[in-house]
């Protein structure tokens, strides 16, 4: 089954899903191929960390069209473009920072998930990790979740939680939440795809 990748930045999430579908124990193998990454800016760094493990890249700059639905469209075209049958079994936004229009994601409906770090329905949005510490949570974490027209909402797919230690920054939460990042989300993927 194809998979695509949408990313904006590091990629470090992409990258732990690619290792997860080229690992040489197959057992423990994702059973996907990582058909392609694509990405809205140019210079996001998991471009060349996807290049290096062998993956089709392609870039589609939002700054190059008029309005998100002009977006979307060429966005969409781009991904299907990498499936033989005209639409991968699963778009996986890592770090994507894009909101999508209610067109795509009705395109790609039950085939599209993201991951948000925070323990949703707690903190949609962006600076999650401070607002979790100046409201003085114990606990976060990150969720996986299917994509809706509503930005961070969807169906719960997974989560992990880690402790809120005293004196963190949120560099300090956001590091220990990517780590656990990068376990639950090949994960989340794999079951999804065993039920598509
Ligand atoms: C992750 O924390 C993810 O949850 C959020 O953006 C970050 C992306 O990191 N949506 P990376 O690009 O996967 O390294």
């Amino acid at each position: 089954k194809n998979i695509v990748i949408l990313i904006s930045g590091t990629g470090s999430n992409m990258a732990a899903i690619v290792r997860a579908a080229q690992r040489q124990d197959w057992a423990r193998r994702l059973d996907a191929r990582v058909a392609a990454v694509i990405a809205n800016r140019p210079d996001a760094k998991g471009l060349q960390t996807a290049r290096e493990a062998g993956i089709a890249t392609a870039v589609v700059d939002h700054k190059g069209y008029a309005d998100r639905e002009a977006f979307d469209a060429a966005l969409q075209a781009e991904i299907d473009r990498h499936d033989p049958d005209g639409r991968p079994a699963l778009v996986v936004l890592a770090g994507f920072m894009r909101i999508l229009t209610p067109g795509f994601v009705a395109h790609y409906a039950g085939r599209l998930i993201n991951i948000h770090p925070s323990l949703l329905p707690a903190f949609p949005g962006l600076h999650t990790h401070q607002r979790a510490i100046d409201e003085g949570c114990r606990v976060a974490g990150a969720t996986v979740h299917q994509v809706t027209a509503e930005l961070d909402h969807g169906h719960i797919l997974a989560q992990a939680v880690v402790p809120v230690l005293p004196g963190d920054t949120a560099d300090a939460l956001a590091a220990r939440v990517l780590t656990q990042e990068h376990l639950i989300y090949p994960r989340a993927v794999a079951e999804l795809l065993q039920k598509i």
